[in-house]
C-alpha cells in the first residue's frame, strides 16, 4: 500500500511525561484513508494533526455509523517502541465495521498503516514510569446523504496521544458503582463490539455515578438486570472464596484483549479460571459473607485496576480493605512487565516498531 507523507511545518513540544493524563495531548501527525465501493480503501495518508472538514448531512453525525479501537505503544528500557498484540485490535476493529455494515480493512494493510504510523510518530512515545502511547484508530460512515443504509463511503483515522494512567487513582483501587437502572447493551445488540454509541448510551448512569464519587459503573445484563457484564472502559474479574471468575463472553460484553491477556497468563500459571455467568445475588452474598477476596477491572486504558468498593442499590461494601489482591498484582506485574520489556514476552504478544 502506497502511504502518502506530508509532514507538519509546526511540531508541537512534546509534554512532560510526570504530568500526562489521558488523552488530552495528541501528537503532530495522523493517519487517514478513505473508502468507497467503487475504489475500495484508497488515498492512504499520513498528514498534519488537524480539525477535520465532513458534510452536514454525513453518516455519522446522525446515525452513528462509527467503531473504535485502543491500543498502546510502549518505550522498552532500551530505547526501542513495541506494540502490544495490534493483530486483536486490527481483527476486533474488523468485526465491530461487520456489524454496523462498515467496510472492513485487510489485516495486512491495517497492519501496514499503524506501524508507518506509530513509526512516525515514534518520539512521542513517553517513558516514564506508566506511560505510553495511546494509538486511537477509528471509522465512521461518511455518505453525504440522510438515507438510512449500509454507508458507501467511509474513513478511517488513526489519532496517537501521549498518555498516563487512566483513572487519577492510578493503580490504586478505585471505587465502582453497580448501576440497577440503565443498561448498556443487549444481546443481539452492539455490546460484543466497540462502537461510539455504546459509550454514548452508558454516559447517564456514569455521570450519576460520577456525581456520587465513583469512579464508573459496573453494567447489569440488559435483559434480566441480574448478570454482572463489564464496566464502563474494562472487563472485571474476581476472587470469590477461592475461585477466580470473570463473566463469561455472552454477546453484550466486550471481547477485551487484556481480559483474554490475563486469562492466558492466570492460565499459563496454573490457576484455574471459570468464565461463567456470575449473578448480582450471587456476588451480593459473597460481598455480604466476606468471600469476595479481590475485584479488579482490566483494559488497555484501564491496564489492571483493583476495585477497592462496590456500591449496589446504596449499600456500600468494601473490598479486601481497600487494598491491591495479590492476583491482582501478579496480573499488573507480568502485563506491563511484557508491555514494557521488562520481562520475557513468552507469550510472543510484542511487535516492534
Ligand atoms: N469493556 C469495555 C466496555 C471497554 O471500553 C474496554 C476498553 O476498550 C474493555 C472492556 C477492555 O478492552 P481491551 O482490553 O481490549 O482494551
Ligand atoms: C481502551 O481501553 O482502549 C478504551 O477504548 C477505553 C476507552 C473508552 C477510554
Amino acid at each position: 500500500m502506497e502511504i502518502k507523507i506530508t509532514k507538519t511545518l509546526c511540531p508541537k513540544e512534546k509534554p512532560d511525561s510526570s504530568t500526562l493524563g489521558f488523552g488530552q495531548v495528541f501528537t503532530d501527525h495522523m493517519f487517514i484513508m478513505d473508502y468507497d465501493t467503487e475504489k475500495g480503501w484508497h488515498d492512504a495518508r499520513i498528514v498534519p494533526f488537524e480539525n477535520l472538514s465532513i458534510h452536514p448531512a454525513s453518516t455519522v453525525l446522525h446515525y452513528g455509523s462509527e467503531i473504535f479501537e485502543g491500543l498502546k505503544a510502549y518505550r522498552r528500557a532500551d530505547g526501542k517502541v513495541q506494540l502490544f498484540r495490534p493483530i486483536e485490535n486490527i481483527r476486533r476493529m474488523n468485526s465491530s465495521a461487520e456489524r454496523l455494515c462498515l467496510p472492513e480493512i485487510p489485516e495486512d494493510m491495517a497492519m501496514e498503516a499503524l506501524t508507518a504510523f506509530v513509526d512516525m510518530e515514534q518520539d512521542w512515545t513517553p517513558s516514564a514510569e506508566g506511560t505510553s502511547l495511546y494509538l486511537r484508530p477509528f471509522m465512521f460512515g461518511n455518505d453525504e446523504t440522510l438515507g438510512v443504509h449500509a454507508v458507501h463511503h467511509a474513513t478511517y483515522i488513526i489519532i496517537a496521544s501521549p498518555v498516563g494512567s487512566y483513572y487519577k487513582e492510578g493503580i490504586n483501587p478505585v471505587k465502582i458503582m453497580i448501576e440497577a437502572e440503565d443498561v448498556r447493551a443487549v444481546r443481539g445488540g452492539t455490546g460484543y463490539i466497540k462502537c461510539g454509541g455504546n459509550y454514548a448510551a452508558s454516559n447517564r448512569a456514569g455521570a450519576k455515578a460520577e456525581a456520587l464519587g465513583y469512579s464508573q459503573v459496573l453494567w447489569l445484563d440488559g435483559v434480566e438486570r441480574k448478570y454482572i457484564e463489564d464496566v464502563g472502559a474494562m472487563n472485571v474479574m474476581f476472587k470469590i472464596d477461592g475461585e477466580i471468575v470473570t463473566p463469561a463472553l455472552t454477546g453484550s460484553i466486550l471481547p477485551g484483549i487484556t481480559r483474554k491477556s490475563c486469562l492466558e497468563v492466570l492460565k499459563s500459571k496454573g490457576y484455574k479460571v471459570s468464565e461463567r455467568l456470575l449473578s448480582i445475588d450471587e456476588l451480593s452474598a459473597a460481598l455480604a459473607d466476606g468471600k469476595l477476596e479481590e475485584a479488579w477491572g482490566c483494559g488497555t486504558a484501564a491496564v489492571i485496576s483493583p476495585i477497592g468498593e462496590l456500591c449496589y442499590k446504596d449499600v456500600k461494601y468494601p473490598i479486601n480493605n481497600g487494598e491491591i489482591g495479590e492476583i491482582t498484582r501478579m496480573l499488573y506485574d507480568t502485563l506491563t512487565g511484557i508491555q514494557w520489556g521488562k520481562i520475557e514476552d513468552t507469550f510472543g504478544w510484542t511487535k516492534e516498531i
